[in-house]
């Protein structure tokens, strides 16, 4: 039977992960947005998107949750996206209130599914979703670090012009200006980057990675990215579909993983058919580790404000 992958918010994220979702043919897509006739008008077009590829596919757009029943993958975008000013954490209020809507609908219609969640402040909405679904924590994946080492690749290929092909890096911690690029495990075709690059043109790739998503907001002025991030959440449901056991930086919920727990954060896990399938730990440097602890204690904060609003 083919899988059927569920993408609730058909915006600028969720509409571009349909398209690649469907262009791949490797799943049916369920497009649901609350807009009328938006997600319907949009997987039209997608589908005739395929017949012009020759690809046999099928996708439908709809309003009504209820058709998202038995799904075996669900990703979340629908929420608020930033505007010029605001970060991630500016979204906390509004978007748990979707967010939890969503999963305690879908939970008992979608037992068997894996839950993506794209949805800004990510890490702490991946943490509502757990929370709500009560589903194993190997079916809470959160996107962000495969979005941010790609923006790391981009600007270290900018500045070396290596292809990002020969480029690997890994960003550790959540979606957020804490991420921790982790230098030390970057390299281009397994030269350490140290070798390419002074400290201060390193220094200044992490910083502009971290501000990654704002550099963009401030471009867009009216939305966030989508294409690279939708792309992103497309690898990770690629590795789910495949099972290709891939080596990917995702947000799950650590207990006490890498000296943390109750918390959702970035961490290189291998990524199957059952989601999550194993953290990899590595041992950590004592200010990767203060940045690491940094970044979770900003998720932690806003998973207690949540909590204080009675949203969990
Ligand atoms: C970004 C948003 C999607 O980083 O979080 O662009």
């Amino acid at each position: 039977m083919r899988k059927k992958v569920a993408i609730v918010g058909a915006g600028n994220v969720g509409a571009t992960l349909a398209l690649f979702v469907t262009n791949s043919g490797l799943a049916d897509v369920v497009l649901f947005d609350i807009v009328e006739g938006m997600p319907q008008g949009k997987a039209l077009d997608i589908l005739q998107n395929t017949a012009v590829l020759g690809v046999r596919a099928n996708i439908f757009g709809t309003n009504n949750l209820d058709d998202l029943a038995g799904a075996d993958i669900i990703v979340i975008t629908a929420g608020l996206a930033r505007k010029p000013g605001m970060r991630r954490k500016d979204l906390l209020m509004a978007n748990a209130d979707i967010v939890g809507g969503i999963v305690k609908r879908l939970t008992p219609q979608c037992p068997d599914a894996i839950y993506i969640v794209v949805t800004n402040p990510m890490d702490v909405m991946a943490y509502l979703t757990l929370m709500i679904s009560s589903v194993s924590r190997q079916k809470v994946l959160g996107m962000g670090g495969i979005l941010d080492s790609s923006r790391f690749k981009t600007f270290i290929s900018m500045e070396t012009g290596a292809s990002p092909r020969d480029i690997e890096t890994l960003v550790l911690g959540g979606h957020g200006l804490y991420m921790v690029p982790l230098v030390r495990f970057t390299t281009v075709k397994g030269i350490p980057l140290s070798k390419w690059l002074s400290k201060e043109k390193i220094e200044a790739l992490v910083t502009r990675t971290r501000e990654g998503g704002a550099e963009i907001v401030s471009l867009l002025k009216t939305g966030s990215a989508y294409y690279a991030p939708a792309q992103s959440t497309f690898e990770m449901i690629k590795a789910i579909l495949l099972d290709e056991k891939r080596v990917l930086p995702c947000s799950v919920y650590l207990e006490g993983e890498y000296g943390v727990e109750d918390v959702f954060n970035g961490v290189p896990v291998i990524l199957g058919k059952q989601g999550l399938e194993k953290i990899i730990e590595i041992e950590l440097t004592d200010d990767e580790r203060k940045a690491f602890e940094n970044s979770t204690n900003e998720v932690k904060d806003m998973i207690k404000i949540l909590r204080e609003e009675g949203k969990i």
